[in-house]
């Protein structure tokens, strides 16, 4: 199976030590697992994808769903508080990505939260689906929503940190999304929930020459070393790719 997974880019990332290596779960984007030391996420780890408008975070975070049923036969949820279920399926098929086949044997479970019950308010169809022992992966796009629900900052994180913890005691890796309002590389302004999370990976546009280049940089990811550098993506139909650096 593993082999399935093309390796688009070779990054400077240090190694580890074979018997420190923590169990990885790969992300299956092609040039992404070979960013992290480990070879993708560690194992019941929790990632934020935080960016500014149509940056790839949604994208990235169901590939991670997709792949984890199609290449590797993990079963997992995808909740969206953005997008109408049946939009998910559409903008996936047209990114290469046949839901259906999945959704129907049960690896994938798409879930429509609305904005105004928040994660707290809908839990159960939420809980009952993370509880279920199969599910490995779990993406929460986005989180902020949340923060209108929460009356301030300190109950916004509050709340993320009251769900991440319910979310550590299963065998589940958690990708969440969350918007940010600027994505400026070279002096990123951070937020209080992008210190809650293991991981942290930004995504953005940078100015090359006339025109934009779509840009994904991992800001930290606890307990393995990682590339530092800015990586170029690019978004086809065939999906979300991170590309080598020229
Ligand atoms: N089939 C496709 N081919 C090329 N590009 C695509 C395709 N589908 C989507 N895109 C690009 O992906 C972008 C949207 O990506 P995505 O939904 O992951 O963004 P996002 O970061 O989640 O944005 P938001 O914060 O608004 O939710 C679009 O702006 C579009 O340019
Ligand atoms: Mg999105």
């Amino acid at each position: 199976m593993e082999n399935m997974i093309p390796t688009a880019v070779k990054a400077n990332v240090p190694t580890t030590p074979e018997n420190m290596i923590p169990r990885a779960i790969k992300t299956g984007t092609p040039g992404l697992d070979e960013l992290l030391a480990i070879g993708g996420l560690q194992f019941k780890s929790t990632v934020l994808v935080s960016g500014e408008p149509g940056a790839g975070k949604s994208i990235l975070a169901l590939q991670f769903i997709y792949n984890g049923a199609r290449l590797f036969g993990e079963a997992g949820v995808y909740v969206t508080s953005e997008q109408s279920i049946d939009r998910v399926r559409q903008n996936a098929k047209g990114l290469g990505m046949d839901l259906a086949k999945f959704e129907e044997n049960g690896l994938i479970k798409l879930i429509k939260i609305p904005v105004t019950h928040g994660y707290e308010m809908a839990p159960d169809e939420l809980t009952n689906e993370i509880k279920k022992a199969e599910v490995t992966r779990v993406v929460i796009d986005s989180i902020t929503p949340l923060e209108y629900l929460s009356s301030d900052i300190r109950s916004f994180r509050a709340n993320i940190l009251r769900f991440l913890e319910n979310i550590t005691t299963r065998n589940v890796t958690l990708v969440a999304t969350a918007e940010k309002r600027k994505t400026d590389f070279d002096n990123a302004e951070f937020t209080p929930e992008d210190f809650l999370f293991d991981g942290l990976i930004l995504m953005g546009r940078i100015r090359k020459a006339i025109s934009f280049e779509r840009v994904l940089s991992i800001v930290k990811m606890r307990g393995t070393k990682h590339s530092e550098e800015l990586h170029p993506i690019e978004i086809t139909n065939s999906g979300l790719v991170v590309k080598q650096i020229e």
